[in-house]
């Protein structure tokens, strides 16, 4: 079986970007021009994902009006003859299926991916997070899926971070089985330099098999006071093999200040129609400094 089901949990507070968050989901957070949950969508549809699900909360509904029809501004556009504006406006609608369901209460990212039980439907499914935005020639979930192909178990998207960096992440310890491919022993959230088993860091991917959700069903409370998704793999682990995947592409952690700021600058050199501009502004700031 392929996974074509994903899930985007999107209802937490994004406090790291308050103000800006108060009014304004995190994950409508332009990069350039696009908001960012733009790009984790077109890397699931240019995986052959068919069907998104978004976890929401209240004060979110600019999500939901991203992926619906502009009626309106379409019908100018159209009469406009601005085509590619009316391409970029329909680019993802068109492409794939877009769900969405309100996480009541913020308990937690594992409480969040439970609101998805009856949505996957008994299906693998795939999890990605907007806080890591991925650069690289074969979509990062597209990558994992092949792996869920060929190993029929969960498979985590792993980085290596560096060992000075490994208190802000979930910690793999695992054991090499194949090219980029280690089997999980065990997973370590935001260990300290000293206890890490290693510096791998689960990196916001996830194609995860549906026993899981017995798993956060019985996940108590943990880290932080919420229902870690962590804690629910580690209790599927007792039961299925887990393997984690060091995936190729440049990953941008946009989920705090630093990552933004470099996913900006990076994208907007990559664009064509803004490099030379851009660059000759960037190389006169820095020469000014
Ligand atoms: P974070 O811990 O990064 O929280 O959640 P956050 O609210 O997005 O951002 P900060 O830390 O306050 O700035 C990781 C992911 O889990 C989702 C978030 O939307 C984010 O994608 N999440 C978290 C939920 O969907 N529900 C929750 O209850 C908690």
């Amino acid at each position: 079986m392929t996974v074509r089901k994903a899930v985007i949990p999107a209802a937490g507070f994004g406090t790291r970007f308050l103000p800006a968050t108060k009014a304004v989901p995190k994950e409508m957070l332009p990069i350039v021009d696009k908001p960012t949950i733009q790009y984790i969508a077109e890397e699931a549809i240019k995986a052959g994902i068919t069907e998104l699900l978004i976890v929401t909360s209240r004060g979110k509904e600019a999500l939901m009006n991203h992926f619906d029809k502009a009626f309106e501004l379409e019908a100018v556009l159209e009469r406009d003859g601005k085509e590619e504006m009316l391409k970029a406006v329909r680019e993802v609608s068109d492409k794939i299926d877009v769900h969405f369901i309100r996480q009541q209460e913020q308990k937690g990212l594992g409480h969040a991916v439970l609101y998805a039980k009856s949505f996957v439907a008994g299906e693998p499914f795939a999890v990605m997070l907007g806080d890591d935005v991925v650069v690289s020639e074969k979509p990062c979930i597209g990558q994992l899926i092949e792996q869920y192909e060929k190993y029929g178990s969960t498979i985590l998207g792993v980085q290596k971070v560096g060992m000075e960096h490994v208190s802000k992440y979930g910690i793999v310890d695992a054991h090499s089985v194949g090219e980029r491919v280690y089997k999980l022993q065990g997973m370590v959230e935001k260990p300290k330099m000293e206890e890490a088993p290693s510096d791998m860091a689960v990196l916001g991917r996830y194609i995860i098999t549906p026993a899981v959700f017995d798993c956060l069903e019985k996940t108590p409370k943990g880290a932080g006071g919420e229902i870690q998704l962590t804690d629910a793999l580690v209790m599927l682990a007792e039961t299925e093999d887990i393997y984690a995947y060091d995936f190729e592409g440049k990953r941008y952690d946009i989920g705090n200040k630093q990552g933004f700021l470099q996913a900006t600058v990076d994208f907007a050199l990559s664009r064509p129609d803004l490099r030379s501009d851009f660059m000759k502004f960037l190389k006169q700031t820095v020469k000014n400094l």
